[in-house]
């Protein structure tokens, strides 16, 4: 077999293995009228069906699993209009789809993962939604109530709590992470100024006769004078260099094509939040310090969170192209986050201060009697496994959480540093 043939064959085996991927959460070909509660094809891991008992238990619902695990049978329900409304692991509640299986339909990427605006911007490291939105019901987050999470990241956490009517606070100390979280979030406010500046953009990327001036794409941006269009065009152009720098795509068809993907994302949410007449919750994204959250004592209502993971992954690295075309300083940068500082047993040290500092402010701030989800995993450093698990659950103990549950969660893409994670769930005593 020539290589030419070989690389066809393995091409077309992807792309099929793909459109399997894209496909099967999705299949709504006929609604089965006798099935009273039916989890969604994607769930496949044993921590996924925990969840999904778990979400059920606390939305008041009695059930029996059956034999084939995917169908649930009701033995008694209080509301079936609140379950079909907050559900994150189930397709339908008595024949009927629930929002969140309409909800992930509108999803521009291959992956099941990436609905609405999620897919925005490749950031390593996210949450799978579907677990944060089961997370949220289970520790008993309703409308109104105010979810936090102190290391925001890419932003999960604030989608999902905004489709779920919870207000949230994300905070995080990489510019990079707000602008995400904001952008993905944000944007429903102001598609039609979003749409009123797109032709004045493009003008700028592609040289032509309509930019005699000479003006920049940057130039245009900073004159917009909404903040929030000129975030949703300062995160499409940082879109497009990562495209550039990952995938050798030349920037301005880079540009052009996941700017109209950005707008449909932008677009498809605001529909889906009229069709299902969704109230949204609030969101308040911030930059700041976990150590030092700019928030008042006993204020949250729940915490749903995963700290960097000790030395697994260098966020300031991973992210230098686009923190430098922020106009940050990485070195200083750096300073500031947690697990990255230092280097061998030291950078452990300082991981560990700083994950008591955060967890202590998590304290802090949270009520009383609510709960504190938090992820994290041992990761392999030096050849060594670093018990960060074993060593927040001791913390968190002895400042005055207790851990109710332990779920273990396998995970993928760092397999050479961590295999499995913990949901750690605390309460605040
Ligand atoms: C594991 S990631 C969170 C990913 C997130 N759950 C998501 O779905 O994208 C950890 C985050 O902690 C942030 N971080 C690091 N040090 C921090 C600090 N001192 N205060 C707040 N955030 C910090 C990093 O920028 C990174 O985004």
């Amino acid at each position: 077999m020539t290589n030419k043939t070989q690389n066809s064959k393995g091409e077309r085996m992807i792309q099929r293995a793909e459109e399997l991927d894209s496909f099967w959460a999705y299949s709504a070909k006929e609604l089965p009228q006798d099935k009273q509660l039916l989890l969604l094809d994607n769930v496949q891991f044993i921590y996924e069906l925990a969840l999904a008992q778990l979400e059920l238990k606390s939305l008041g619902v009695n059930f029996e699993v059956t034999n084939g695990l995917r169908e649930f049978k009701l033995l008694e329900i209080k509301d079936e209009e609140l379950l079909r409304r907050k559900l994150a692991y189930f397709k339908f509640v008595k024949g009927k789809p629930t929002d969140y299986f309409l909800i992930i339909q509108k999803n521009r990427t291959r992956s099941v993962n990436q609905y609405l605006t999620h897919w925005i911007y490749p950031y390593k490291g996210k949450f799978h939604p579907q677990m944060i939105r089961a997370l949220m019901n289970i520790i008993g987050l309703k409308q109104g109530d105010t979810v936090l999470d102190p290391f925001i990241g890419s932003g999960t956490t604030a989608v999902e709590a905004q489709l779920l009517g919870i207000n949230c606070v994300g905070v995080d100390v990489s510019p990079l992470c707000v602008l995400q979280s904001k952008v993905k979030t944000e944007s429903i406010d102001v598609l039609p100024q979003i749409l009123e500046w797109k032709e004045e953009i493009i003008n700028r990327i592609k040289p032509s006769l309509f930019n005699l001036e000479g003006k920049t794409i940057d130039d245009v941006i900073n004159l917009i004078p909404n903040e929030k269009v000129k975030n949703f065009y300062r995160m499409a152009k940082l879109v497009a260099i990562s495209d550039n720098a990952r995938r050798g795509r030349e920037f301005s068809n880079a540009f052009l094509k996941n700017l109209e993907l950005m707008i449909s994302s932008v677009s498809d949410y605001v529909e889906i939040v009229r069709k299902l007449n969704l109230r949204l919750g609030e969101i308040n994204i911030k930059a700041g310090d976990s150590r030092a959250l700019p928030l008042k004592n006993d204020s949250i209502d729940g915490i749903v969170t995963s700290p960097p993971y000790s030395i697994a992954l260098d966020y300031v690295s991973n992210d230098a192209h686009a923190l430098e075309e922020l106009g940050y300083d990485i070195s200083q940068i750096r300073e500031e986050f947690v697990g990255v500082r230092g280097k061998g047993q030291k950078r452990i040290e300082l991981y560990n201060e700083d994950m008591k500092k955060s967890i202590n402010e998590m304290f802090r701030v949270l009520k009383s009697q609510k709960y504190a989800v938090i992820i994290i995993g041992n990761a392999t450093y030096m050849g060594e496994e670093v018990k960060t698990v074993e060593f927040i659950i001791d913390y968190a103990e002895k400042i005055g959480f207790r851990l109710v549950k332990n779920v273990d969660k396998i995970i993928f893409g760092l397999f050479n540093v961590m295999q499995k994670e913990n949901i750690l769930i605390f309460i605040k005593e």
